[in-house]
């Protein structure tokens, strides 16, 4: 089969990482999870206190810091998924936490923030064979994708899960502060300027709120099949 590129796109918290990370280990792709670099820049933020007490962002001097800021990811064998490194340092767990939940969707609608790390995504989709999720993947990053899946489930849906998913981490977690967390950053995902969270024209939707784990996994598979024979 011809390797292609696979764009996955949707809300915060519906599975598409999940699904994403099982369908490129099962055929072999790279997989790119986009929103642990937009959290990786929101840490790196945070660090170095770029967040000013009225909430708003010290943008020149973060402007000024991006060629400093690299992120990579380095297979993980005890996982099998890889993790996120900024500047060297796993950062895999930090950039899950509340801290960079609550800070990373103003940090996402920084236009030099966009432009920065759609150019390093365009880079590493290069010779193709990448399964990539995000929020623009299939719009901005890689409108010529084979494939584009958009995934949908409803906001309570998402918050519990991501509320099982902390707690399983063993972190703090509170479902009502989650999923005021995941309808915030839903709104300012969807109604930024840049690259806005939408479904490009060409993408086949897929409300998960009631599969399994196992029933999207086949689902994807199907679709990857029919994408990689045309
Ligand atoms: O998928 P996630 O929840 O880890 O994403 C974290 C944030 O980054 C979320 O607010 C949306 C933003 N994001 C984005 O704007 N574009 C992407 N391609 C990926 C994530």
């Amino acid at each position: 089969m011809k390797k292609i590129t696979i764009a996955i796109d949707g809300y915060s918290s519906c599975g598409k990482s999940t699904m994403a990370k099982d369908l490129a280990k099962e055929i072999g792709y790279v997989y790119v999870d986009t929103g642990a670099m937009y959290r990786s820049v929101t840490l790196y933020a945070l660090r170095h206190n770029m967040f000013m007490s009225d909430g708003s962002i010290d943008e020149t001097r973060l402007q000024k810091q991006m060629n400093q800021i690299q992120i990579t990811f380095r297979f993980n064998p005890t996982t099998g998924r890889p993790d996120t490194y900024l500047n060297g340092e796993l950062v895999e767990k930090e950039i899950r936490g509340l801290e960079v939940s609550a800070h990373v969707s103003p940090i996402a609608a920084l236009p030099f923030v966009r432009e920065a790390m759609v150019c390093q995504q365009q880079q590493m989709g290069r010779e193709k064979g990448i399964v990539m999720d995000g929020r623009d993947i299939g719009t901005t990053v890689f409108p010529d994708a084979e494939l584009k899946i958009f995934v949908t489930a409803s906001p309570e849906v998402r918050a519990q899960r991501r509320f099982a998913e902390l707690r399983e981490k063993g972190m703090e977690a509170n479902y009502d502060d989650i999923l005021k967390n995941v309808e915030e950053r839903d709104y300012i995902d969807s109604h930024r300027e840049v690259s806005p969270l939408r479904k490009a024209d060409d993408a086949i939707e897929l409300d998960n709120s009631n599969l399994t784990i196992e029933e999207q996994r086949a689902w994807l598979f199907n679709q990857y099949k029919k994408a990689a024979k045309m």
